[in-house]
């Protein structure tokens, strides 16, 4: 295990287009889910939310793997109803894992139409019980937030599950894996796609504290970029970071 800590630089890899991007993802996940199921004969993966990873959910559900033996939680959910379309559990089921042989009971919602103080404890049982997880997968805002955990807002590094109120991206109530938990991965893979994450991106590259910068992993956070977000601009003077 590499170690690696806060600051550590993230691996960039910039892909031309949305579509490679997924693809290339897709590949990486099914590689780690082999390793870890050859290793341990179970993958736990922490799903992310949003529209970015969609496109990866959608080739994951065409792959050859054991699903018997993969354990799915999630990094975020809104609060809204369990069956409500601007669910991420409901864009995962309906993109990908309603569409494989995987036992629901493998499957692990955060309760967050109970709102977020209840959700958050009674997930925080189960991320306790489940890490260190294998992959986590995210994603990241235009203003440089991940999963739930947005800019301005407490999140004590100690935290496995935050509860959020006044999101800035809709809805504002939420639940979202904390630091703690985000970071006790022995992988992180954070998918950013479209020109409208430049600027998140520049600050990142420039050492801003933005909590996506704040996740790391076990061994440090790979990045798959496409080429619209990395932007074109020379980064000479941020390759400290990029
Ligand atoms: C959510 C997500 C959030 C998302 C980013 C990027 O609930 O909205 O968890 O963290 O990953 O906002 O969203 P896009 O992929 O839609 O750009």
């Amino acid at each position: 295990m590499t170690a690696a800590g806060p600051g550590q630089a993230p691996r960039w890899h910039v892909m031309p287009d949305p579509a490679m991007l997924a693809r290339v993802v897709a590949q990486r996940i099914l590689e780690l889910a082999t390793a870890f199921l050859a290793g341990q004969g179970v993958f736990r993966i922490v799903l992310a939310g949003g529209t970015t990873p969609e496109a990866v959910y959608r080739l994951l559900a065409a792959a050859t793997t054991d699903w018997s033996r993969w354990q799915i939680y999630f990094g975020d959910e809104r609060c809204l109803e369990a069956d409500h379309p601007g669910r991420n559990s409901v864009m995962a089921a309906r993109s990908w894992l309603d569409r494989v042989p995987l036992p629901a009971t493998n499957i692990h919602p955060i309760p967050a139409e109970t709102g977020p103080e209840a959700a958050a404890c009674s997930y925080r049982a189960r991320v306790q019980e489940a890490r260190p997880f294998h992959l986590v997968l995210l994603g990241m805002g235009e203003d440089g937030h991940t999963a739930s955990l947005f800019p301005g807002q407490d999140h004590p590094e100690s935290e496995l599950v935050h509860p959020v109120h006044h999101a800035p991206k809709p809805p504002p109530d939420r639940v979202s894996l904390g630091f703690a938990a985000l970071n006790d991965a022995e992988q992180v893979i954070i998918l950013v796609t479209g020109a409208n994450k430049q600027a998140a991106v520049e600050q990142w590259c420039s050492g801003a504290g933005l909590p996506v910068a704040g996740v790391h992993g076990h061994a440090g956070a790979d990045v798959y970029i496409d080429a619209d977000a990395w932007g074109d601009r020379n980064r000479r003077d941020v390759r400290l970071h990029c």
